[in-house]
């Protein structure tokens, strides 16, 4: 159902054409570059700080404001140009895609082949034709300004993506690939981070130990070295991978059988479609101790090193993991860190959290907050 706009990117494709991206575009989220992007990360939450200045003792829709930070994210470190339309428009477009693509069609449940056009599919093409077409002018923006001045031209992931090569053949990859990764990283990177983020506000503004613990990091670290800074925040870290155990923004992972093969004991038919779930596995009492209870603890030190490599998935696991993990992690510790070191956020009263599952793992209705100033 994702293929549909994303077809040719790194998370849609398959077989050799997937090998040969996953080779060209690794060199965009290598450690040296990821450090590179810190700068504007803290930029943008920055900017967030000012907005929330603004709202001092008010409500405020925290899930919006992050997701806000997380497309500002992108657009600084992947088009530092500006991603050239209304960011706020995108980013509505975009949230209404999630929701039309993340519903199944009664067509898909009915078996109905997928020649026959579904209904939700159509509800999705204007908004994928506002992407394309913001995306389009980007990318012959920049081809323009590397044919002026290659010198000048700055060295974010678009300029990396339209100068990857494969190792091996040194190809370049073809311009629907070009404009399909741009979509891939847009859909891919924005609202996971934005959820992880959010969840990880949400569980700190019920505990005033991890709170106090997660300020006095940022208090400390915050205007130190920004060389390694995220990895200084290693509190903040073991919140986010907690808020990531609890409310694994990817939920439910799926594969199509290519072959016949026996899993667990099933036997597994050739195109069987095979899911499983981080949601259940973060939460299985034979693999975590406590399992509901939120405890960052778990995630340092020994017992950190003591978890199943397989019982902890939320960037997914093999060949496929995701490749845009370090960036989030960083950018996730950083923006956590800067609002907490700012603002007190207190669930706004009478508010019930529960999550939905979409495409992502969401706070249905939001996350209303009160946010006060420090
Ligand atoms: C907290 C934030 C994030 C979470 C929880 C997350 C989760 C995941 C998961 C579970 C997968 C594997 C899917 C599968 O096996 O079918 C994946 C793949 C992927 N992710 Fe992320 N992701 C996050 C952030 C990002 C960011 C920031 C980017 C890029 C800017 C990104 C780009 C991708 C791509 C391109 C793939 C496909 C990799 C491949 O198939 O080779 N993700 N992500």
């Amino acid at each position: 159902m994702l293929s549909a706009g994303l077809t040719n990117g790194l998370l849609t494709v398959e077989g050799q054409q997937w090998r040969t991206q996953r080779r060209a575009l690794a060199p965009l989220f290598a450690p040296r570059t990821v450090a590179n992007f810190a700068a504007p990360t803290i930029d943008a939450a920055t900017a967030l700080v000012d907005r929330l200045r603004a709202c001092d003792g008010q409500i405020v829709d925290i899930a919006v404001e992050v997701t806000r930070v997380t497309l500002e994210v992108l657009e600084r470190t992947m088009f530092s140009d500006g991603l050239g339309h209304d960011t706020e428009v995108i980013r509505v477009a975009m949230k209404h895609y999630f929701e039309a693509i993340g519903r199944l069609d009664p067509f898909d449940v009915l078996g109905v082949p997928a020649i026959v056009p579904r209904l939700s599919r159509w509800k999705v093409q204007p908004m994928l034709r506002l992407f394309e077409a913001a995306i389009d002018a980007i990318i012959a923006a920049r081809r323009h300004r590397i044919a002026e001045d290659a010198a000048r031209v700055p060295r974010d992931i678009l300029t990396l993506l339209l100068e990857a090569r494969d190792p091996d053949s040194g190809a370049a990859l073809s311009e629907a690939e070009v404009r399909a990764n741009i979509l891939t990283f847009i859909t891919a990177g924005h609202e996971t981070t934005a959820n992880c983020i959010t969840w990880a506000l949400y569980l700190l503004s019920q505990s005033s130990e991890w709170r106090s613990r997660v300020q006095a990091e940022a208090e400390r670290e915050l205007d130190g070295d920004i060389d390694g800074l995220s990895d200084r925040l290693v509190q903040t870290r073991a919140v986010i991978e907690e808020a990531n155990r609890l409310y694994p923004s990817i939920a439910a992972i799926s594969r199509a059988a290519i072959g016949p093969d026996e899993l667990a004991g099933e036997w597994i038919r050739r195109g069987t479609m095979v899911v499983f779930e981080p949601y259940v596995l973060h939460r299985h009492r034979k693999l975590w101790r406590e399992p509901d209870r939120f405890d960052p603890s778990r995630f340092l030190g020994e017992e950190r090193a003591a978890i199943d490599r397989f019982a902890y998935l939320p960037f997914g696991a093999g060949p496929r993991l995701c490749i845009g993990a370090m960036l989030a992690m960083q950018e996730a510790s950083i923006v956590i860190a800067v609002i907490m070191r700012n603002f007190i956020l207190e669930l706004a009263p009478g508010h019930a959290v529960w999550p939905q599952h979409r495409v992502t793992l969401r706070p249905a209705g939001g996350l209303p907050m009160i946010v006060r100033q420090r």
